[in-house]
Parts: structure tokens; C-alpha cells; sequence
């Protein structure tokens, strides 16, 4: 990376033009996301060599348990959310409920709530494989001034106004949208500054990467079946490669940048998936469209599922969009 690449916060300042940057809140968002992930940063370099490491003894609202730095990271997200003084509600995967944040004044003024997944890949904390941060920001559509309500946090993802994440990997990366394409920023450790590393990212078209937990093949619908068995067809561009992570942060980014297919399907073990709509699926969703990808539940835009509840989890098919509509095809047949 060249020096003279702009910095994340001079990007932003450019950026204020934007109509959604325009009162300065969505900047200071991303901002406060932007210092809460070099905190997170600092404590995941140091993993092995703090006490930092393995179960912090409690069992997430998901039935999973918690990591001490799940724990630790929801902390801190919250943490600079709520000092800053920018957002009026908050949900995270680690939190059972929505958190309301009336302001310092107690005037519920601020008008966007974020929804965030803190530690994305969690169980590969212990074996220094990369993890992630997942963020969806909406705009609240209940009157400023008032509480946030459920209502708040249940939109459709075509709601979002920015999404993001944060890989925290061989290098540290924050990359998100405002619904006008995608950029990503690399991490100079040594100054504690994110600098524009790729500008305009986009998915190809088609690609020959497949992300999927394999293991769980006799559990899949026959149209993942299917379709696995022609991602491994000897044909054209075929075999693909198979490469999975288990950090969906990871395995999109990838896939983003080498082009290919990340599934979790509903299975006979998970009916609904396992993934997040609200925290996961929606904030990468928007990301992978706005890249020039495609994200359905198989079958459905995923952008479009109306949620009905907080915690709620989808089947997710995310990727290079022929692939993706490929892998539809098969859904559709064996149905
Ligand atoms: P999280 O660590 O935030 O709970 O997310 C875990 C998710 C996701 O990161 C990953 O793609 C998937 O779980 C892996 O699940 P399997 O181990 O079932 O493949
Ligand atoms: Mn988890
Ligand atoms: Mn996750
Ligand atoms: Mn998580």
C-alpha cells in the first residue's frame, strides 16, 4: 500500500457532499465504528498472549456459547456507540434485546439505530484464524424525540443506509457501503490509520470459488445437493474450488475479491439456517449487491424479506451473481 492513498477520515470529509453523510451523523457512525474496530483490532492481535482466549462461560440469546472476546468486542461497539452520542438504539447478536440510547440529555434525539454482529467466526478466535465485525445501519421511522421501538430495527434491508464490516485478518480491514459502491480501507498498524486500499470493489460476474460447510451435505435440500454435485462436475471451468473458512466475513471477502458462491442452507439439523437476517445476512447482503453480487435465501432477494423477529436466521446464498442464480436454478427444480 502507497502512502499516498487517502485516509479513511479524508475519504469521509469527501464523502460529506453524499445526501446521506449530509448532517454529519452517518459520518460519525462510521467513525465510531472505525475507532471501535482498531480497539477490537489490538485486543485480537494480542489473542495468546492475554487472557483473552476461550469461553467466557455464558450461552448466548443463539444457544452458542460465548467467547470472551464475543463478550468483549459487544462491549466495546456499544461502548463507543453510546458515547459518542450518535445512534439511538442498538441491537447485537450477543444482546437478547434491542438497547435504547435516549442521549446524555435523555431527549431521544439521534435518528439511526445499528445492528451489528461484534465477533463474526468466533470459534476461530482459539486457532488465529481470521474474524470478523458485521454492521447494518437504518434510519429510525419512529418520531425522533420518543423511544425506539421494535419497529425500528425490523426493516426490510433495502432500508440500510450503510453497511460494513471489519476483517480482522492477515491485514485489518474495514469495508462498507453507502449505497454508492463499495470501498474498502486496510489498517496501518503502525500509525493506527485506515488508508483506501480498495477503492470500488466488485464481484465478477461469475467466478469458480464454492463456500460451503460440506459436512453437513446428507443434512441439505436436494437442490443444494444438486447443485454441490455440479460445482464438482468435471465440465467447462468445472471442478470449482471448494474453500470454507467458517468466518462468513472471511469467506465473502474472499469470494469478493476471487469471485465465487457462499452458501448456508436450511438443513434437517437448522431448519431456518443458522445465519442472522437482522446482524449477518442483510448488512453482507447490501454489501454484495452494491459490489455487483446477488444475496437471496434461495430463493427471495434477501433484501427484501420483511423480519419478524430480532434474532431471526435465513437460509443465505451470496456471491457472483451467475453463480448465485445457478445455484437458484437448482433450489427451484427440486422444489
Ligand atoms: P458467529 O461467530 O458470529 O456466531 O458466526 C458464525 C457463523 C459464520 O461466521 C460462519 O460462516 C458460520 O457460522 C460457520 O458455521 P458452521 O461452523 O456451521 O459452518
Ligand atoms: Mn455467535
Ligand atoms: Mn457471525
Ligand atoms: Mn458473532
Amino acid at each position: 500500500m502507497e502512502e499516498r492513498n487517502k485516509t479513511l477520515g479524508e475519504f469521509i470529509i469527501e464523502k460529506q457532499e453524499d445526501f446521506r453523510y449530509s448532517t454529519g451523523e452517518l459520518s460519525r457512525i462510521i467513525n465510531s465504528i472505525r475507532l471501535a474496530a482498531k480497539v477490537v483490532n489490538y485486543k485480537v492481535n494480542k489473542a495468546g498472549l492475554v487472557d483473552i482466549i476461550g469461553a467466557a462461560g455464558e450461552v448466548n440469546i443463539q444457544g452458542e456459547d460465548q467467547q470472551k472476546l464475543d463478550v468483549y468486542a459487544n462491549e466495546i461497539f456499544i461502548q463507543t456507540l453510546i458515547n459518542r452520542e450518535i445512534v439511538c438504539g442498538i441491537a447485537s447478536e450477543e444482546s437478547d434485546d434491542f438497547i435504547t440510547v435516549c442521549g446524555s440529555d435523555n431527549s431521544h434525539s439521534n435518528k439511526y439505530v445499528v445492528l451489528m454482529d461484534p465477533l463474526d467466526g468466533s470459534s476461530n478466535i482459539d486457532v488465529n484464524v481470521s474474524v470478523g465485525t458485521i454492521f447494518s445501519v437504518f434510519r429510525r421511522v419512529t418520531p425522533v424525540g420518543t423511544p425506539v421501538t421494535l419497529e425500528d430495527f425490523l426493516q426490510p434491508g433495502t432500508q440500510q443506509v450503510a453497511a460494513g464490516y471489519v476483517i480482522y485478518g492477515t491485514s485489518t480491514m474495514l469495508v462498507y457501503t453507502t449505497g454508492h459502491g463499495v470501498n474498502g480501507f486496510t489498517l496501518n498498524p503502525a500509525i493506527g490509520t485506515f488508508y483506501l486500499s480498495h477503492p470500488n470493489m466488485k464481484f465478477k460476474e461469475d467466478g469458480t470459488i464454492y463456500s460451503i460447510n460440506e459436512g453437513n451435505y446428507v443434512h441439505f435440500p436436494q437442490g443444494v445437493k444438486d447443485y454441490i454435485k455440479y460445482c464438482q462436475m468435471e465440465e467447462g471451468n468445472r471442478p470449482y474450488t471448494s474453500r470454507y473458512i467458517g468466518s462468513l466475513v472471511s469467506d465473502i471477502h474472499r469470494n469478493m475479491i476471487k469471485g465465487g458462491i457462499y452458501i448456508y442452507p436450511t438443513s434437517s439439523k437448522a431448519p431456518d439456517g443458522k445465519l442472522r437476517l437482522m446482524y449477518e445476512c442483510n448488512p453482507m447482503a447490501f454489501i454484495t449487491e452494491q459490489a455487483g453480487g446477488k444475496a437471496s435465501d434461495g430463493f427471495r432477494r434477501i433484501l427484501e424479506l420483511k423480519p419478524t423477529e430480532l434474532h431471526q436466521r435465513v437460509p443465505f446464498f451470496c456471491g457472483s451473481k451467475k453463480m448465485v442464480e445457478k445455484a437458484e436454478e437448482f433450489m427451484a427444480k427440486a422444489e
